[in-house]
């Protein structure tokens, strides 16, 4: 793997390298020890390290949407999810999310009703090397088959359908989050977690991140930022 200013390049096929900074042969990089700098045929000086799950993790396949890094990070903190947590998320899409928290829980089942996405976070899957990440190609809104879990988390068109089944799967003082890029789906999946009585409504939150370049005297925000991604609603069941 190589640095290019901001730029990280992983090299998972058996092919030469190239970069806009000349190429390396594949025979070269077999070779290449983590720690070791390398010179391309043009004559630019790259690092070689192992990459980490964040390297390949950015590189897995995309069918649907996938949830930012940013949103990633408040379920993460606010939840607390560890090694001991079992976490059910709904829908897989390309699995971004499934896969993340797979990184970080003992276990992460994941429903999804199209099968050609079951099949993207399949790929993903076994691209990340993961072990504890389950695919049901199933509706989550007819029930979900795990029961105790530590979280649920949709991302889906209608979470509000899914309450009941999250009801059923959670652990008392398990957390349900949906996720939601606009105003009516949380409405409506706020509305019914209010009314529902084994449910605790906590939040719903947005988070907004603003990347700053930096170089030498020239400070100031990105002039190209993301712009909204979605919603995170919180609740726990009591
Ligand atoms: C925006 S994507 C989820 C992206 C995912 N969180 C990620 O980070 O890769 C929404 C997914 O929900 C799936 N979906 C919609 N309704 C569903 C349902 N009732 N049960 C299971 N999956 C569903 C869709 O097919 C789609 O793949």
């Amino acid at each position: 793997m190589n640095k290019i200013g901001r730029k990280f390049l992983v090299n998972d096929n058996d092919k030469d390298l190239h970069t806009q900074f000349g190429y390396f042969k594949k025979e070269d990089i077999k070779k290449a020890k983590s720690g070791i700098k390398v010179v391309s045929n043009t004559g630019k000086k790259f690092t070689v390290f192992d990459s980490s799950f964040i390297d390949l993790y950015k590189r897995i396949k995309r069918g649907a949407q996938i949830i930012p890094l940013k949103d990633i990070g408040l379920i993460v903190s606010e939840t607390a999810i560890n090694n001991k947590s079992v976490v059910v998320d709904a829908g897989s899409g390309s699995g971004a999310l499934a896969c993340f928290l797979a990184n970080i829980a003992k276990e992460v089942i994941s429903y999804e009703i199209r099968e050609d996405f079951v099949k993207i976070v399949e790929h993903n899957i076994g691209y990340l090397g993961l072990k504890n990440v389950k695919v049901r190609n199933k509706n989550i809104y007819d029930g979900i088959d795990e029961k105790n879990v530590d979280l649920v988390v949709l991302d889906l068109p209608e979470p509000w359908k899914a309450a009941e089944s999250a009801k059923n799967a959670l652990k008392v003082g398990g957390f349900l989050i949906s996720y939601s890029p606009s105003i009516p789906q949380i409405m409506d999946f706020v509305n019914t977690i209010r009314k529902h009585e084994d449910f605790v409504y906590l939040k719903t939150s947005e988070i907004i991140e603003r990347e700053w370049e930096i170089d030498e005297r020239k400070v100031r925000p990105r002039s190209q930022a993301i712009g909204h991604s979605g919603f995170i609603s919180f609740a726990r069941k009591i």
